[in-house]
């Protein structure tokens, strides 16, 4: 498998290129294939920006952010001398506010350090506070050409089964990412990183991917086996401990009581549902009541699962409803932003309220 890459290097990635020339998608922040064949360069501050809000969010919910923060603020500089509350209230909406505080800090000192000037390479970037590996190798690839390995979510999904690698993520990391790299070369490094992206978003689908509309099926290992949404591998949903708690539906006419969750730990920093400890154990009826944020005649809507990294989360839902209390009122429609496990816990209120 290991010699794969070395051999058909250059067909793989002549197929995929071509496919991105003819149908990359036209984002707010990309310069597009033609555009960037006849010297245009993409913005490093733009670059930047749309890849810390899209680590957040996908596409769509990005793009209005990546406008309206592009719009008040055209370059680093002035990024970098907005107050810390005007960009937190910009912010809302795009999830853990930890990346909006990193966000500011990069900008500062981009301009105060480098005359406002984005370093041109991965090093440099990643110098930069709150510049993590992905990001800095993002926009060494797309602002400045560098063959740098740019590995996220997707490109690791179309690793997995371009190569049919067995091993189960998370441990699969490191050889996706070397499998991915065996395909980085000097030429269209910024192409290249983007139209990964582009066919893990659109085509190497995780649950249904579209194998009859790639541009190279033709080498892919997982396509030859007949299951292709089979990889990449994922450790055992049995072999992840399992951990049990309560969250809390508290409905005031059309809105939703959230918390902010303490900084540090899982979801650090972003709002959720009211919940209880998560533990080993189940919580049993007295228990469950004994957690809840506010004394009120709670009723049980059911229970979600979820599946993070490390643990499998059992949830029973309560809901009730209240006249006041000390939370984060939110409307109905606003529960979108919320990860996805609280988001689950609320949609089981929403069905049967
Ligand atoms: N996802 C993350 N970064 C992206 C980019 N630059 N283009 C498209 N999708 C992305």
């Amino acid at each position: 498998m290991k010699d794969r890459p070395l051999r058909d290097r250059e067909a793989i990635r002549s197929a995929l290129l071509a496919w991105y020339d003819r149908q990359a998608r036209d984002l707010a922040w990309r310069v597009g294939p033609a555009d960037r064949r006849a010297g245009v360069r993409s913005d490093p501050y733009r670059v930047w920006l749309s890849e810390v809000m899209l680590q957040q969010t996908t596409v769509p919910h990005a793009t209005p952010y990546f406008l309206s923060f592009t719009q008040r603020w055209p370059t680093v500089s002035d990024l970098a001398a907005v107050e810390d509350g005007a960009l937190m209230a910009a912010w809302a909406g795009l999830g853990y506010y930890a990346r909006a505080r990193n966000l500011l800090a990069c900008a500062r000192a981009v301009a105060a350090q480098h005359g406002g000037v984005f370093p041109d390479t991965e090093a440099g970037l990643r110098a930069l506070p709150g510049v993590g590996a992905y990001t800095a190798a993002a926009v060494a690839a797309i602002a400045f050409d560098r063959a740098a390995n740019v590995v996220d979510g997707n490109v690791e999904r179309v690793m997995a089964r371009l190569f049919a690698v067995e091993t189960p993520l998370p441990d699969a990391k490191p050889e996706l990412k070397a499998l991915a790299g065996e395909l980085v070369t000097d030429a269209r490094p910024g192409d290249w990183a983007q139209a990964l992206m582009d066919l893990g978003a659109t085509v190497c689908k995780p649950k249904a991917p579209l194998c009859d509309r790639c541009p190279i099926s033709a080498w892919c290992a997982a396509y030859a086996t007949g299951a292709p949404e089979t990889y990449p591998r994922k450790t055992r949903k049995a072999d992840r401990p399992r951990r049990h708690g309560v969250a809390y539906v508290l409905t005031r006419r059309d809105e939703v009581a959230l918390v902010r969750r303490p900084p540090k730990g899982l979801l650090g920093g972003m709002l959720g549902l009211p919940t209880s400890d998560w533990r080993a154990a189940p919580f049993t009826d007295a228990e469950a009541l004994a957690a809840a944020p506010v004394a009120a005649a709670w009723r049980e809507l059911g229970a979600i699962e979820h599946v993070f990294t490390h643990f499998s989360l059992t949830l029973r839902v309560f809901t009730a409803e209240a006249l006041d209390g000390e939370f984060v009122w939110t409307p109905r429609e606003g529960l979108s932003a919320l990860p996805s496990v609280f988001l689950k816990a609320a949609r089981t209120a929403d069905r049967l309220l």
